[in-house]
């Protein structure tokens, strides 16, 4: 259904044993957004995420992907790909293999995973990693093949977890930039969750407040410095740069404040390039 929204989440509950870690959560994703999933440790952020993968349940209300219900579709039906914090490469696994993992569980047929493998080695820059494993790569890389490996079935949607979190800091804003070229590129969704205001207020195209496990405020990275809507927006806005940013410029154009990843490592990475 090509003009179907990417995610419909009508609220969705989640609770383990009686704690209620997602609370009535509803939140609209339109075709090729990027969503930035923002709040602190414990809010529920990651028990969403798992909920739009499949691999947990929402024991109330929908989830829709490309306008069709998918609460009872298993995880690899879902059009969706994720990528964790930690990336989850499996160990004994070489870099090609891993890759290919995905195209594999869907049993395609051999000759198309390996040609398919290979032009995403290419597309990422880890050809020359082919035959190594997981611990011998850096930080870095072990994101790129992480990346490739998500993005090989070529899913609607791709769920990050703190994507960056376990990168060093002299890497991420690179690593940063490149993931806002591929998902520009590519045009899929990125939901991604982080607890980092910066990163949410300056990657997102909308940015989804949590807090305690509730959406606080969704909007535009601007609407949600400008109008923050609870005490605690406000103090989330206002300890980002990016708010500050806006806030000292007192800009009347606020679009014009908002701080875009620049194009310099475009053609660096990713499958349709
Ligand atoms: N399998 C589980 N069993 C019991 N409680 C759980 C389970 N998974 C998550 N929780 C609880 O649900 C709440 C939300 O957890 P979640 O992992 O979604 O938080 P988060 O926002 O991703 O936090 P962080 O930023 O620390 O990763 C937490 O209180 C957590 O302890
Ligand atoms: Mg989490």
């Amino acid at each position: 259904m090509a003009g179907e929204p990417d995610l419909e989440l009508i609220d969705i509950t989640k609770r383990f044993a009686g704690f209620t870690a997602v609370r009535r959560v509803s939140l609209v994703v339109d075709r090729g957004q990027f969503v930035c999933l923002l709040g602190p440790s414990g809010c529920g952020k990651t028990t969403t995420l798992r909920m739009i993968a499949g691999l947990e349940t929402a024991e109330e209300g929908e989830i829709r992907i490309a306008g069709v219900r998918v609460n009872d579709t298993p995880p690899w039906q879902r059009d969706i790909a994720m990528m964790f914090q930690d990336f989850a490469l499996f160990p004994h696994m070489t870099v090609a293999r891993q890759v290919g993992f995905g195209l594999e569980m869907l049993r395609r047929p051999a000759a198309e995973i390996r040609r398919r493998v290979t032009d995403s080695l290419a597309a990422f820059d880890i050809g020359a990693l082919a035959d190594r494993k997981p611990d011998t790569l850096s930080g870095g890389q072990k994101q790129r093949v992480a990346l490739a490996r998500a993005l090989i079935t070529e899913p609607r949607i791709l769920l990050l977890d703190e994507p960056i979190g376990s990168l060093d800091y002299s890497l991420r804003e690179a690593v940063m930039l490149e993931l806002r070229d591929v998902q520009r590129r590519l045009g899929i969704s990125f939901i991604w969750v982080t607890h980092d205001q910066n990163e949410a207020f300056s990657l997102g195209d909308r940015v989804v407040v949590m807090n305690h496990a509730r959406i606080e405020q969704v909007g535009a990275p601007e609407d949600i410095a400008e109008r923050p809507r609870t005490r605690f927006v406000v103090w989330t806005a206002t300890t980002s740069v990016f708010a500050r940013r806006a806030a000292a410029s007192s800009s009347p154009a606020p679009t014009s404040a908002r701080r875009r990843p620049a194009s310099r490592h475009r053609s660096r990475c990713g499958p349709h390039s």
